[in-house]
Order: C-alpha cells, then sequence, then structure tokens
C-alpha cells in the first residue's frame, strides 16, 4: 500500500470526534489529588504538548486517555474505549529483558487489528515495514529487544505504536534520553501523525518539542494555561509551573520566540530524575 493510500485509509477509517476533558479530575488511591479541573479538547489532525514539573500530571493525564485511570470528577466524551489509542510509556532507563526480537515487537503492534489467530497478513507487514523504515529500525530487524541502547529501544517503541495504526497516539516524554538524529525523527514523525488525521499528545520537558505541537497544555495537577504554544509559553506561565527561580528574556512575558538563538529561559534545574529540562540560552 503507497503512503497515500495508507493515508487515505486513516482518514476513511478513523472516528474523528475530537475528545473532550469537562472538568476532570484523578486521584491515586493514597487519596493524592494528581489533577483536578481539567477542561479541555483534544481534535484530530491536532498534536498537544503535555508540559509541567514533575508530578505536575502528564502521565496521569495520558493514562485518563487511554482508558487506565477513571476521572474521579468530570466527563472524558467520547469514552476512551471508543477509539483505538497507541500509548508510548515513559522509559525510566532500565534495560528491559524480552526473548523477542524487534521484528517480534513489531510484529506485535498488529495483534488488536487481526485478533490471536488471523494470520500476520501482506498489510499488516506492509505497516510494520513502513513504521520501521521511518523510526530508522529496520537495520535493527532481528537483534534481540533487550540487548539494544534505551534510545534504539525507543525508537522501537515509537516505530511500535506507529504500526498500530490507532486514533489516538500517546507518547510520554519521547524524546527524553535520545541523541538529537532521533528526537529529530521523533518530532518529524510528531508531525506527520497529525497530518494523517491522528490525535497525537506527548508529554515533555524541552520547549522546543512544545513549540511544535500545536497546542500545550501547562500542567500543575491543575490545567495553569491551554493555548497555541505561543499562548501558553509565556515567563509568567512557566514561572507559574515551575516555580522558577530564573527566568530572564528581553521581552519579560513571552518566552516564545522565533527566533531561536535570542532569549534565555532556565526553566530548571535537574534535580537528578534523568530528564533533559528545557532550556534555551
Ligand atoms: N500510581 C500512583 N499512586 C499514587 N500516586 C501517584 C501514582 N502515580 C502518580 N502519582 C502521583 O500523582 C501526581 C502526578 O504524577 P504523574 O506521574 O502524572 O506526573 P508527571 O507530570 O508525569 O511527572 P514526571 O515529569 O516526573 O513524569 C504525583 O504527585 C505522583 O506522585
Ligand atoms: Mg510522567
Amino acid at each position: 500500500m503507497s503512503d497515500q493510500a495508507l493515508f487515505i485509509r486513516d482518514l476513511v477509517t478513523q472516528n474523528r470526534e475530537p475528545l473532550d476533558f469537562v472538568g476532570v479530575a484523578a486521584r491515586y488511591n493514597n487519596d493524592h489529588l494528581a489533577l483536578s479541573g481539567i477542561t479541555c479538547r483534544f481534535e484530530h489532525g491536532t498534536s498537544t504538548a503535555l508540559m509541567g514539573a514533575n508530578g505536575s500530571g502528564k502521565t496521569t493525564l495520558l493514562g485518563l486517555i487511554c482508558g487506565f485511570a477513571q476521572p474521579w470528577k468530570g466527563t472524558i466524551s467520547p469514552a476512551p474505549s471508543e477509539k483505538s489509542v497507541a500509548l508510548v510509556a515513559q522509559q525510566h532507563g532500565q534495560r528491559a529483558w524480552m526473548p523477542v526480537t524487534v521484528q517480534d515487537v513489531l510484529r506485535m503492534s498488529r495483534f488488536r487489528d487481526r485478533g490471536v489467530i488471523k494470520r500476520f497478513g501482506p498489510a499488516d507487514r506492509i505497516i510494520v515495514e513502513d513504521a520501521a523504515e521511518r523510526l530508522e529500525v529496520t537495520d535493527l530487524w532481528n537483534r534481540q529487544f533487550g540487548e539494544l541502547s534505551g534510545g534504539q529501544r525507543q525508537r522501537v517503541m515509537v516505530a511500535q505504536a506507529m504500526a498500530q495504526d490507532a486514533d489516538v497516539l500517546l507518547m510520554d516524554e519521547p524524546i527524553t534520553g535520545l541523541d538529537l538524529p532521533s528526537q529529530e525523527t521523533i518530532l518529524r514523525i510528531v508531525d506527520e501523525e497529525r497530518r494523517r488525521g491522528r490525535i497525537v499528545v506527548i508529554s515533555t520537558h524541552h520547549l522546543d518539542e512544545a513549540e511544535i505541537c500545536n497546542q500545550v497544555l501547562l500542567l500543575a495537577n491543575r490545567l495553569i494555561a491551554a493555548g497555541t504554544p505561543k499562548e501558553v509559553l509565556t515567563n509568567k506561565n512557566l514561572r507559574e509551573a515551575f516555580g522558577i527561580r530564573e527566568a530572564h528574556s528581553d521581552d519579560e512575558d513571552c518566552a516564545f520566540h522565533d527566533e531561536r538563538s535570542e532569549g534565555a529561559i532556565h526553566v530548571f534545574e535537574d534535580h537528578g530524575h534523568g530528564h533533559d529540562h528545557a532550556h534555551r540560552h
């Protein structure tokens, strides 16, 4: 199937109803209120970046979209079960031990569509090979998944999510720990998948990654701001979200600059959580 045929099939088969959160709150067993008052919309054909400090509720919000967690208050419509969702989970740097090859991992992505008894057919093969090529993991095809480096494994997991061909693509900190070419590949994928009509939602600590998305939600266990990157990524909002100790630029109110060399933002320092935090010099 050509790229164009895949694209048209995607548009035809997708449920294009936007995903609406109204007054959503989430809490964990220990009564910890992870999110509250979240009202926002995720449209098909758009990308959204979730930004916020560690513990601000980004992964929780992705879990709500997946249906892994139920809202404690508020509504999500349509119900997450009415859309197909692919998730690339947050990486923690551990070496996964899985006695499977990269090829096996990618082929597993097609289980949902073909069920357990149907054969892995030519259409499945094309979709999996297309995803592998786009994430540049074809040369790793026969390698053991558990023996890959963290960055290689991350690219395989993104390829697996793409091959699921889902209505909604969620990626939790997809570029953390990746080298620059791999980061660029993932950023390109975010844009391509959005153009294919999917709802794409990523969490990130990188301003550059947030700036390429259509919408940014700035979280601090509540919604500090929602809108375009330019509207949301202001010094005032970032200070509120991160409790910024230092934020300086020529334009005090706007952290977003079209000229990438301009401005300096030190959103917050690395406290050893292993994240690459947002910096612009
Ligand atoms: N399984 C859990 N049980 C109890 N509390 C949890 C659980 N998972 C997350 N939390 C709490 O909910 C809040 C939001 O956590 P979440 O993982 O959504 O944050 P995050 O923005 O993804 O953070 P990070 O940038 O570190 O990934 C935190 O205070 C966290 O301690
Ligand atoms: Mg998280």
